[in-house]
């Protein structure tokens, strides 16, 4: 059997995400799954209560995954990531950091563009009946035919990312057999965890590597 790389870490001092991390991860990447599916399947439905009562949980939904996205946001900021192996290639690296980038982009860009969607047609919102989420546009029907399509365009583009995502994780775990997966939350590469400006750090047997991704 092949020996995994060490990176000139013991295996206990490999560096891995942070409980907050990794639950905060997980709990927006079953979030996000689930609303994909959920939004793809009430849009087909029959205009009844079922429906209406769906859309209200979605848009409820939505809204938290905006607030879990800032604090991710606001978490990641003072928490760098663990660290690339060196073996891995740059090229990786640029489609690793794009498409973690790409990944906060939606996940802000996801609840937003359902946010003003819901403007524009001028229905009221609350968060969970608790409180009244004010409108971020005026009521406008070209305006709301614009943002139901970018919302759906992007849930289309996010569907895409997340399938490149694991089947990257799916890459590194069965045939580079490298640390990426065993560095990331509960074994799984991260939506949300490279996001900073700049090259990812990697790790190498002599410790940090930060080698520029142009090399
Ligand atoms: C991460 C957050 C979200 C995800 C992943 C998501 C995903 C989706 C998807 C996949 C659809 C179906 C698109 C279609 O086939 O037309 C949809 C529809 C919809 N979403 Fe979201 N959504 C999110 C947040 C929100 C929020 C925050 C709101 C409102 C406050 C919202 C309001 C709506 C509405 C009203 C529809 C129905 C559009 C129609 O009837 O054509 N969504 N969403």
């Amino acid at each position: 059997m092949r020996q995994r790389p060490s990176y000139g870490f013991a295996p206990e001092q490999i560096p891995r995400y942070t409980g907050i991390a990794i639950a905060l991860h997980w709990a927006m990447a079953i979030a996000i799954i689930g609303m994909l599916g959920v939004g793809l399947w009430m849009t087909e439905l029959q205009t009844s209560p079922t429906k209406i009562e769906v859309y209200t949980w979605h848009k409820w939904t939505g809204l938290t995954i905006l607030a879990l996205a800032a604090l991710r946001l606001v978490w990641r900021a003072y928490n760098a990531p663990p660290l690339y192996a060196e073996s891995i290639p740059a090229w990786q690296l640029r489609v690793a950091t794009l498409t973690h980038r790409a990944a906060y982009l939606l996940m802000f860009a996801m609840p937003l563009t359902g946010w003003l969607q819901n403007s524009a047609a001028g229905f009221p919102l609350t968060w969970f009946g608790l409180f009244k989420v004010p409108a971020l546009v005026a009521r406008d029907k070209a305006m709301f035919a614009f943002w139901q399509q970018a919302h759906e365009l992007l849930a289309w583009a996010l569907m895409a990312l997340i399938a490149l995502h694991v089947l990257a994780a799916l890459k590194h775990h069965f045939v580079d057999r490298d640390d990426t997966l065993e560095a990331h939350p509960a074994g799984e590469a991260s939506l949300t965890c490279i996001c900073g400006s700049g090259s990812p750090p990697r790790v190498s047997a002599s410790g940090i590597n930060s080698r520029s991704l142009a090399g």
